[in-house]
């Protein structure tokens, strides 16, 4: 057996990145530290809402080792105090000019030669703040007559409406269904939270050029953000993200520190480096906050007849929600999941709000996790209302295979799926028949015992241009490929791992489509300078964009390899076929060479043909890709506490055509943690004066090995037909199917008490108080 029949695609060949970071050995933002540099501290206001009457940094600059305070006046002198978010028209303050927005936001910038004197000269500088009435919720910014952003042409707090779908149409058809699901059903504003929080080092050149080493996982927005910004052209810009100890969408957004940093290498001609700490990384940016009312009709034997869903958002102080342009509510639209609805409804108000701006896509494809969340519950209050098993009310209502390409009412053409063969392996290894027996002998004495299924789809891989950009980048990806004489090569790409594991998947694509050895490709991601343009690793885009360029780019290559394999066998390159690995003659398969003797010619003997093996490639693809899976939750409530234990979880994902099942499993252990921890852990609450409550692991709760139940985890593979290799997504199907499962269960739990639908997270509190509200009105 050869390496590459071992090592290729659908292999569980071990992460080629972990021998360093098990060691302790990988590269962070925080290890690179440069001669001469200062550090960066910011000041954040302890107000919400706020004028700033005056800053004094006179005290700040007694401190030792103290070298400059800045703020907006300075910023805005040099033309670089506001930034253009990714949403496209809004312009974030870099640091507050005049007003606070929100709470902790940044109003000015000390740069010291420790990292101590910065926090404690940040500490020293006097802001003068003039309290004002804070707008908390986006209800009370529909009707307070506070206008959270009077820099803004609209005198309004409302940000935009997207609707999408067939409004009379639903309307009619909601109306002459025999039963409609009502239901408010919020996702709360949770935050990502990687291990390893936002930072940079910026560093200016003789010659004027920026070095900008940062934790980023879109390394080539940044660089043209930059540009926008700071007016310093591309050219003249590098962006290298290092290793990066987690992203999940939270090293997205481009923060005020780093234009801060930047600014200040640039002003003080020293290198800068700040880095943020845990409090400063929970309260700059945000997750969801979406509060949606659905409408869910039916017949009376459960088939769905329509979908209504009004959504509030609440977008913070300025509208950085990470939605590509021509979804201004992201790929909500996929509300409508895994069913044949007939007709939809989706409409979307945004407001500002006095709070941290964000919407980042945690490991979601912007706002994906709010709509499956949402459709999956409703479709488990259905099934309590018209008493019918809610796997039987799925079943009834799948979108069926030979549907494919199936034109959603809300806009998207699912590629591929087979949801009833997903949700029967799941069911089956979990043993939904005796989990139904065992519930009923526990109901009849009493105890509380909940089985929760989602059923989700989603929609993964921004994307193709027609639908998508960034600042007007079309959202593509490049693939390099470059073969050395001894068929070793290197492999550079647009995207960022953040732990995914690019390093061993991008080598077993190339090596599966070249028959070459995966552990002989250095793959290289995060450096503006050497990686092709690409639009960066977030939302699930990279197995799809990236993957896809990945392996066309192999397939340029061995097209030219063809004709180089002509050429040593003295045949028309016509008369070869690429078989088992390598080129042979046709009817006559011992005449044959490998891409590895074709690697050799082509530096020693290329014939006619150009020397050298190498190919670049940018995919634009012909559509997103729609992942789907089954996962099932079993638990258990105590009556007396509200305390929930995850007894069971079963997770069934099809992601199409799979490259390596561990890094897939590992995807999706990592994933259901995020969503455990949602379902039950984790708010960013406020008071009524918009103080932020969870600015610290104590307060914004992360679930240890302690708590984190044992996930089960099986696949079935439904090929994308559009996609290269026929792969779609995993990395946030966990995260987006999951909450649905954990709280249909605990509801499920409830429902012999009559409980409806409790609001995440589900902690104990609340459970029990749901618990004994129904007791009380029996
Ligand atoms: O964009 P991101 O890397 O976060 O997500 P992804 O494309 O879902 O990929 C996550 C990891 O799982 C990558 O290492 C993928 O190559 C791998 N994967 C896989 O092995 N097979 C698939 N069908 C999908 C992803």
């Amino acid at each position: 057996m050869t390496s590459t029949e071992k090592f290729a695609m659908g292999k569980s060949m071990k992460r080629r990145e972990d021998p360093r970071f098990i060691q302790g050995k990988g590269h962070y933002l925080d290890d690179i530290n440069l001669p001469g540099q200062l550090y960066m501290a910011l000041v954040h206001s302890p107000y919400p809402h706020a004028n700033i009457l005056g800053i004094d940094s006179s005290e700040a600059m007694k401190v030792p080792g103290v070298v400059a305070v800045v703020t907006a006046k300075e910023l805005n002198a040099h033309g670089v105090g506001r930034l253009p978010t990714f949403h496209g028209f809004d312009q974030q303050m870099v640091l507050a000019d005049g007003k606070v927005l929100y709470q902790h936001q940044e109003v000015a910038a000390v740069y010291a030669e420790t990292r101590e004197a910065a926090y404690d000269a940040a500490e020293l500088v006097e802001v003068d703040y003039e309290p004002l009435q804070a707008v908390v919720t986006p209800q009370q910014a529909k009707t307070d007559e506070t206008i959270i952003r009077a820099d803004r042409e609209q005198q309004t707090n409302h940000i935009f409406n997207w609707s999408v779908g067939q409004q009379d149409a639903t309307e009619q058809a909601l109306a002459g269904s025999d039963h409609v699901v009502r239901q408010h059903i919020k996702y709360q504003r949770v935050h990502a939270a990687p291990l390893e929080p936002c930072g940079c080092v910026a560093e200016f050149d003789v010659m004027g050029r920026l070095k900008f080493y940062v934790t980023s996982q879109a390394p080539h927005v940044y660089r043209t953000a930059l540009f926008l910004v700071t007016g310093i052209p591309e050219d003249k810009i590098q962006v290298i993200a290092p290793d990066l100890g987690g992203g999940f969408g939270n090293k997205v957004p481009v923060y005020p520190g780093y234009i801060c940093a930047i600014a200040g290498a640039l002003v003080i001609g020293r290198p800068v480096k700040w880095i943020e700490t845990r409090t400063e990384n929970l309260t700059s940016s945000f997750a969801r906050d979406y509060h949606m009312d659905i409408e869910l009709g039916a017949t009376k034997d459960g088939k769905l007849t329509a979908l209504k869903v009004l959504t509030d958002a609440d977008h913070g102080a300025f509208d950085a929600a990470a939605d590509p342009s021509k979804y201004p509510a992201g790929m909500f639209g996929i509300i409508t999941g895994s069913y044949d609805i007939p007709t939809a409804y989706a409409s979307l108000d945004a407001y500002f709000t006095n709070k941290m701006p964000g919407g980042v896509a945690y490991r979601c494809s912007f706002r994906v996790t709010e709509a499956a969340y949402c459709i999956e519950r409703a479709m488990d209050i259905l099934a309590d209302d018209l008493n019918i098993d809610p796997v039987e009310l799925r079943r009834r209502n799948f979108i069926q295979p030979e549907q494919f390409p199936y034109q959603s009412p809300l806009s998207f053409t699912y590629d591929s799926g087979d949801y009833e063969k997903t949700m029967d392996v799941a069911l089956e290894r979990i043993g939904y028949a005796d989990l139904l027996k065992e519930q009923a002998e526990k109901r009849a004495r009493g105890e509380l015992m909940g089985i929760g299924i989602s059923t989700f789809t989603e929609v993964t891989g921004a994307g193709p241009s027609k639908h998508f950009d960034i600042l007007g980048i079309k959202m593509f990806d490049g693939a390099e490929i470059r073969i050395h004489p001894s068929g070793a090569g290197i492999i550079r790409t647009g995207t960022k791992s953040q732990g995914q594991g690019h390093e061993t998947t991008w080598a077993q694509i190339v090596a599966e489509e070249l028959g070459l050895d995966p552990q002989n490709f250095q793959v290289e991601e995060g450096d503006t300078d050497t990686a092709p343009y690409g639009l960066g690793t977030y939302a699930s885009r990279s197995t799809p964009v990236a993957g896809g360029a990945l392996a066309l780019a192999a397939r340029k290559i061995r097209d030219k390899g063809r004709k180089i394999a002509a050429h040593l066998l003295e045949v028309d390159e016509m008369d070869l076929e690429w078989k088992d690995y390598r080129f042979q003659v046709m009817g006559a398969p011992s005449r044959s060479v490998t891409m590895k003797e074709v690697a050799f010619a082509a530096y020693t003997n290329p014939g006619e043909n150009e020397p050298g093996l190498e190919a670049t490639l940018y995919y634009d693809p012909p559509n997103m890709v729609f992942p789907h899976g089954t996962y099932i939750a079993v638990v258990d409530v105590d009556r007396e506490t509200g305390e929930t234990k995850v007894r069971r979880f079963m997770a069934i994902d099809d992601c199409g055509t799979i490259i390596n099942p561990m890094i897939v499993e590992g995807q999706v252990h990592g994933g259901l943690t995020e969503g455990y921890a949602i379902a039950f852990m984790q708010e960013i609450p406020y008071d009524e004066d918009g103080n932020n409550l969870a600015t610290n692991f104590t307060e914004y709760l992360v679930p240890t090995s302690l708590e984190t139940p044992s996930w089960e985890t099986g696949h079935t593979v439904t090929p994308s037909p559009h996609h290269p290799i026929g792969a779609k997504s995993v990395g946030e199907s966990p995260n987006v199917g999951s909450p649905a499962a954990f709280v249909n269960a605990v509801i499920d739990a409830l429902s012999p008490l009559g409980v409806r639908h409790i609001d995440m997270p589900l902690t104990r509190e609340k459970v029990w108080s749901a618990i004994r509200e129904a007791e009380a009105a029996q």
